[in-house]
């Protein structure tokens, strides 16, 4: 079976939640920098605070790369600081802020509980998809958690063979998702658990690690033989997949398969 990079990356092997890794390689970036400015303060040198959040960031993103956090995480570590001087600097009313916020939790306000927030799959895990999925006329195809829609557009353009639909819990992307998708995939309002599987030749899950082995119980239960059930990135405790395709993408992701007997 191939192994990918996520089975031996870094701070992986502690098996801490990432947010909690990103939260420890602040604090020790912010030591650092803390240092560094106690330092040229020792030589009358001193260094503008926006310099000293760059620097955060920096550190915060190269600490990022050397303990193998995947890159979207990276990319947030390195910006998350210089965009808090950025924002700053722009004197933004406190409107945008609010705006801000809001949309936050009208898209991500369900990840409090279900553990599973929004990032999207990547053109990459698209593309491999369309190319991996059998062509079989009227293929039936369900996205659990199916986001802003954009993995089932591409498909849709790609396989105009399969037939499409998604489920989706959070009210405002699963608005977008159906304006954007129209009439070429089914997009339902709800959560997945109460979504009956049995009707799908083939499952995509892009979720989180929490959810999997009550997914995966839920997939056996309702999947039918030969039918196939692919996760990006998340493995199924204890269970091995019946291939990994390493996506080499932004994410370090991979697609899981699994063929239901
Ligand atoms: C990581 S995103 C994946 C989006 C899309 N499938 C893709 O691959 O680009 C996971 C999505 O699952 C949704 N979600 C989380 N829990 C859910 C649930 N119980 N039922 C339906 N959707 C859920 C989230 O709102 C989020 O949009």
């Amino acid at each position: 079976m191939a192994r990918s990079s996520h089975d031996h990356a870094g701070l992986r092997h502690l098996s801490l939640p990432l947010p909690v890794q990103a939260a420890l390689i602040h604090l020790l970036a912010w030591g650092v920098v803390l240092g560094l400015a106690a330092f040229s303060q020792q030589f009358h040198v001193v260094v503008a605070w926006r310099w000293l959040l760059v620097a955060q960031g920096a550190i915060a993103g190269s600490l990022s790369f050397v303990l193998g956090l995947p890159g979207w995480w990276l990319a947030i570590n390195l910006a998350f600081f210089p965009m808090i001087g950025l924002g700053q600097q722009l004197d933004l009313r406190p409107e945008w802020y609010l705006l801000a916020l809001c949309l936050l939790l009208l898209t991500q306000f369900g990840a409090l509980r279900s553990r599973v927030p929004l990032y999207l799959s990547s053109h990459r895990a698209k593309t491999e998809l369309a190319h991996l999925l059998p062509h079989t006329q009227g293929l039936r195809l369900l996205d659990i958690g199916s986001g802003t829609g954009g993995l089932l557009a591409q498909l849709a353009q790609a396989r105009p063979d399969l037939r499409l639909a998604g489920v989706e819990s959070a009210p405002l992307l699963w608005l977008v998702s159906r304006l954007r998708l129209g009439k070429r995939a089914d997009i339902r309002f709800g959560s997945l658990w109460r979504h009956d599987l049995s009707r799908y030749d083939v499952v995509y899950a892009f979720l989180s690690p929490e959810p999997m082995a009550r997914l995966w119980d839920k997939v056996r239960r309702e999947m039918k033989p030969g039918s196939l059930f692919i996760s990006n990135s998340f493995a199924v405790p204890g269970v091995a997949p019946d291939a990994v395709i390493d996506l080499n993408d932004l994410n370090r992701g991979r697609l899981l398969l699994w063929r239901l007997s």
